[in-house]
């Protein structure tokens, strides 16, 4: 039978069989198996279109497939049948990651084929693809393929954008393994592309290979975001050899060269990995990442659950004094209720509210006045918490999940400064996710954690006096 047939209907028969116990409510999660990078996210014909690396028979990692959803508002979604499957010579392996654009309303997806070369799988090959829809929903491989086949190993994740009247394709790749390179490919037909130049290459400290490179413009900057692998020169902001960066820059197309700025962390929590964006018809710039990594332990498969893998709730990318906020979508708000508030509370010890939730939106602005040590814990029970906490000795906002249920454990902290002792907090919390936007976006902080059900109640505490200028939840 045909592979992507084969597929849904594997999927249709056992999607029911998966575990609900931590699957979310306004998280996207593939139906069955395993999910992980976000692929072709695009607005086509009035509705947003996620594809995603799915490995649809196990929740582990597997010769891998893009699956396919579509959403009116990028919160609820509906699964689509499997646009590729791993059915060719040239991508018997996986359909590896990539992009898709839209050409007089219809639909070209580029993709990485990817194809093993000894039985034990150290040698690979990966060739660029395309694909194509008029409808957006069934997807034919083109004749062409592969449309580059430079006989690489690392080759993959495809970028393509039209600029001016040529069409350009950024890869992840690197130089020997010892240092990422973003190589750039230009076409005048969208089908034949030349190699043009290496676009952006990283000096070792940056992982010894690039993946999923992101590029798009925002007011008058570019930005490129790429996901690097095995990042050696840790540091403060970037620490997790897999944490996904991003500069503020300049695209010179006549040159081919990206010429980068700084490097900051995309999200600075435990779980995050190859973020995409895309533009809506607002004109927003969208982002939307897979909510786990390659070193993340994946607790839902280790007990079974028979899911792996969950999108990050979607975040519009703004910028503002040369970085770049985020703030989660506002179609979120449509979807609050039970609302629960406090305002101008002076407080100090331990508050447990007058509430409880597993899954929820909050905003929280507080004034720590003298304060040294204040926060807020979640999904508490007397054995559970998920504490967020600023230290101001350390000047440090602090994510700890060691109490946090049987995930994995650990603390993330980032340094930030207040401004007039204010902290402001937008927090989601989903089953099993948090994510923690920071005065108004600056930061996000990303992390999966796997508490019990009755862990549900929340706290704020404080060493001194604090004052809760507001405080709201509602359920989602
Ligand atoms: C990133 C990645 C990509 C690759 C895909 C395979 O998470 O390693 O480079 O295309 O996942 O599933």
């Amino acid at each position: 039978m045909d592979k992507k047939k084969q597929a849904d209907e594997f999927i249709k028969d056992n999607k029911d069989k998966v575990n609900k116990c931590y699957r979310m409510k306004y998280h996207f999660m593939g139906q069955f198996g395993w999910i992980n990078d976000p692929n072709g996210f695009n607005f086509y014909k009035g509705q947003y279109h996620l594809f995603y690396q799915h490995y649809p028979y196990d929740s582990v990692w597997g010769p891998m497939h893009w699956g396919h959803a579509k959403s009116k508002d990028l919160v609820k979604w509906e699964y689509l049948p499997i646009a590729l499957a791993p059915d060719e010579e040239y991508d018997k392996d996986g359909c590896f990651s990539g992009t898709s654009i839209e050409e007089r309303g219809e639909l070209y997806l580029y993709y990485t084929g990817h194809k093993y070369l000894n039985s034990n799988k150290t040698e690979y090959e990966e060739v660029q693809c395309i694909a194509h829809s008029k409808n957006g929903i069934d997807f034919e491989k083109l004749k062409c393929n592969p449309i580059i086949n430079e006989n690489r190993q690392d080759f993959r994740d495809p970028k393509v954008i039209k600029h001016e009247n040529f069409y350009y394709m950024f890869v992840g790749s690197n130089e020997d393994l010892k240092k990422g390179q973003i190589l750039l490919y230009k076409s005048s037909d969208k089908f034949n592309f030349k190699f043009f130049s290496v676009a952006l290459e990283g000096d070792g400290t940056l992982g010894d290979n690039f993946e999923c490179p992101d590029y798009f413009k925002i007011q008058d900057k570019e930005v490129m975001i790429i996901s690097p692998q095995f990042i050696s020169n840790k540091d403060k902001y970037i620490d997790r050899i897999n944490t996904p960066i991003y500069s503020l820059g300049n695209m010179d197309f006549d040159e081919g060269k990206f010429v980068c700025e700084e490097f900051h962390p995309v999200d600075c929590g435990f779980n995050f990995y190859a973020p995409q964006t895309m533009i809506d018809d607002k004109n927003r710039r969208i982002l939307i990442g897979w909510m786990a990594s390659w070193d993340s332990v994946d607790v839902t498969n280790k007990y079974k659950h028979l899911w792996s893998g969950a999108m990050t709730f979607p975040r519009e990318v703004l910028l503002k004094n040369g970085k770049l906020l985020y703030k989660p979508i506002d179609e979120i708000k449509n979807y609050r209720k039970n609302t629960y508030e406090i305002k101008e509370l002076i407080m100090s010890g331990e508050k447990t509210l007058d509430c409880v939730g597993d899954s929820y939106d909050t905003e929280i602005i507080i004034d720590s006045l003298n304060a040294e040590n204040f926060g807020i814990k979640i999904r508490v029970s007397l054995e559970e918490e998920t504490c967020f906490e600023f230290d101001k000795k350390t000047n440090c906002f602090i994510f700890n999940r060691d109490n946090s249920g049987i995930g994995p454990k650990g603390q993330k902290r980032l340094n930030l400064d207040l401004d007039n002792n204010i902290l402001k907090l937008r927090i989601l919390v989903d089953k099993c996710s948090v994510e923690v936007f920071i005065n108004d976006g600056c930061f996000v902080m990303t992390g999966l954690i796997y508490p019990k059900k009755n862990s549900n109640r929340i706290k704020l505490f404080s060493d001194s006096p604090i004052k809760i200028i507001k405080f709201e939840k509602w359920d989602i």
